[in-house]
């Protein structure tokens, strides 16, 4: 069953399902093609790649998939110049960017054809990014993995006020981990929905296995939010997240700053993805990782996700009388 909305159109796609852009995990070709070639979008997280790994990455997408797919781009980012550059030259057919302005870059893409799809966690930079001129905001919420909203607005909220607000296609996330929920936000008014955390626990997501048995054996009250006072991200609970919480509860970081940032930078989310070390690093996950039950070939999660979007969509037929 194909659905129609604005967003499968103008992206090419025959699922309105996007595998969202996740450091190391799709920092690859084979988790996004093997999404794309299930007629969802799949999405290279470029954030933490050398340059020559992008490059090599987009040559071998292109053997891997006819299909079009996306990349990923914290504009905040160190080299995030460079990865535009080389982006902009090899004519990606959609950019999905986040944390900075759409604005200075837009105008370059747009004229070699490439779709700009921009994150925002607030209302504020929905407005902005809309009057900047993007192709689709993507919607997140507080039940995200990776960077949700500081305020903690859930992404029902969230998503429903940006569409009261604006007429831009949107693609919603955080929290999503079956057709059930996109079903849910495709009735919200969403033109797609990205899902994150299901997709870490894929075959092809690029992450130690001890990351993803965390992930897969945390239940929905196991992930927690930490750093809300800088850039929050959203981890499941181990000893590192302890340790930021309490330090949180002791009064970091108002009486001590830069020790609050130093605490927040000792553990990355390298350490955990790369290295396998799931107690001192970040194992960010969002809270749907307690809806997931297995770690399937991402073709075998298209495949579930389109039948269960297929009943569900029959199931609110049905309710009509
Ligand atoms: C391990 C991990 C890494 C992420 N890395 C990025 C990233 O590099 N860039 C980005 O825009 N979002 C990133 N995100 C957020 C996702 O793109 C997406 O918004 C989120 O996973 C959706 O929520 P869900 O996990 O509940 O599906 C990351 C999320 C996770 C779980």
């Amino acid at each position: 069953m194909a659905v129609n909305t604005r967003l499968t159109r103008l992206l090419g796609i025959e699922h309105p399902i996007i595998q969202a852009g996740m450091s190391w995990a799709s920092s690859n070709a084979a988790l996004p093609a093997a999404v794309s070639n299930a007629g969802g979008l799949g999405v290279i997280a470029a954030g933490p790649m050398r340059l020559a790994d992008l490059a090599r990455t987009l040559e071998e997408i292109r053997e891997l998939t006819p299909y079009p797919f996306a990349v990923n781009v914290p504009l905040y980012r160190a080299g995030a110049a460079e990865v535009l550059d080389l982006l902009e030259h090899a004519r990606v057919p959609v950019i999905i960017a986040s944390q900075g302005s759409p604005k200075p870059h837009l105008a370059r893409f747009k004229a070699v054809g490439s779709l700009w799809l921009h994150v925002v966690a607030f209302t504020e930079h929905a407005h902005k990014a809309a009057a900047a001129g993007v192709d689709g905001l993507v919607v997140v919420g507080c039940e995200a993995g990776g960077h949700p909203p500081a305020n903690e607005v859930s992404t029902l909220v969230n998503v429903r006020k940006v569409l009261r607000e604006l007429n831009c296609p949107v693609v919603a996330g955080g929290g999503v981990a079956d057709g059930h929920g996109i079903a849910a936000l495709l009735a919200l008014g969403a033109d797609a929905v990205q899902l994150g955390t299901r997709f870490l626990l894929s075959d092809e997501a690029r992450l130690h296995p001890e990351y993803k048995r965390l992930v897969l054996q945390a239940g929905i009250a196991d992930t927690v939010l930490i750093g809300r006072h800088t850039l929050p991200v959203r981890s499941v609970r181990n000893p590192f997240t302890e340790q930021v919480l309490a330090a949180e509860r002791q009064g970091l970081p108002a009486t001590d700053p830069a020790a609050y940032e130093a605490l927040l930078a000792s553990a990355t989310l390298k350490l955990a993805a790369f290295d396998g070390d799931v107690a001192g690093g970040k194992v960010e996950a969002g809270q749907c990782a307690g809806l997931i039950e297995h770690i399937q070939p991402a073709a075998q999660i298209m495949a579930e996700l389109t039948k269960e979007l297929g009943q569900a969509l029959e199931r609110l037929r049905n309710l009509q009388r």
